[in-house]
């Protein structure tokens, strides 16, 4: 068995070594109407988001699977850049089978990758930007400074989502306006922390990695937005070894 193994624990009856094509069905049964907002995370148990300040050392065999496998599914990945500048993130680009997972399933052979940033620290010259294989979006404010926002304008799409914060529903918005339902979030905490207040959530992917880390990592969901609480209904549960690979979907 590999370390990437994966089986059904819930719903019953148990589904042993999963295959890639069984674990996206999974996590594309009970998608409400589009636009659909999914993020996913890794934490420990004691629910640290990072270890050493970034989620790799968390993450394993199972949870790169998932990961991949959830690009598979969208027709955006959004990320705030605090994480694209903490992660070092590079062009969004699948691998060919999952170019060819999603042109069989009727989406573009690669998302669209939307970063969400106030003051636009970001490099127009990044790979992110010159490799990407789909014109990027960035959403921003009203606030950001024009000089920055004309540079980034010459290798991506900007969008202005809010005043001084991009605001969760108009981002969802936007996205949906370009034909963007299917909009897959890979955090960071402080960006899940406004989809939340924001209401804009659907879909929690959690895995739990089997480690303890103590120390002040942040959770999944930080900031100072105002919290309302969300009720979550388990969808299923998967396992790897000690780790938990869970979805959540709004209740
Ligand atoms: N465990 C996991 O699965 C996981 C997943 C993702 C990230 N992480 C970790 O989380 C850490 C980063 O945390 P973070 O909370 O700083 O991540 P973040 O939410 O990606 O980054 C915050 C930054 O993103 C932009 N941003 C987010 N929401 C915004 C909004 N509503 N309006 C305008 N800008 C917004 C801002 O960028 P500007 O500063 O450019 O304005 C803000 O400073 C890293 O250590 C990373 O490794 C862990």
């Amino acid at each position: 068995m590999s370390e990437a193994s994966i089986t059904r624990a819930f719903p019953l009856p148990a589904i042993e070594e999963l295959s890639d094509e069984d674990i996206t069905r999974l996590y594309s049964a009970d998608v409400g109407p589009l636009p659909w907002v999914r993020v996913n995370f890794v934490s420990s148990i004691d629910g640290a988001a990072t270890h050493q300040g970034l989620s790799a050392g968390l993450s394993g065999a199972a949870d790169h699977r998932v990961f991949d496998l959830l690009r598979r599914l969208c027709d955006v990945v959004v990320v705030g850049a605090g994480t694209v500048r903490a992660e070092g993130y590079g062009a969004m680009r699948v691998d060919k089978a999952g170019e060819r997972a999603r042109v069989a399933a009727g989406l573009a052979p690669h998302p669209v990758f939307a970063l969400v940033s106030a003051s636009l620290d970001l490099d127009p010259s990044s790979p992110i930007f010159a490799d990407a294989p789909v014109r990027p979006i960035i959403v921003t404010t009203e606030l950001s400074r024009s000089s920055t926002r004309a540079a980034l304008e010459a290798v991506a799409d900007v969008v202005i989502c809010g005043r001084v914060r991009v605001q969760a529903e108009a981002l969802v918005r936007a996205l949906a306006e370009r034909g963007l339902g299917r909009i897959h979030c890979e955090g960071g905490p402080h960006l899940f922390g406004d989809l939340i207040a924001g209401s804009a959530l659907d879909e929690l992917c959690l895995t739990v990695s089997p480690r303890l880390e103590a120390g002040e990592a942040s959770r999944i969901a930080a900031g100072e937005s105002p919290i309302v609480p969300v009720g979550m209904r388990l969808a299923h549960v998967l396992v790897s070894g000690d780790s938990l690979l869970l979805r959540y979907v709004r209740a």
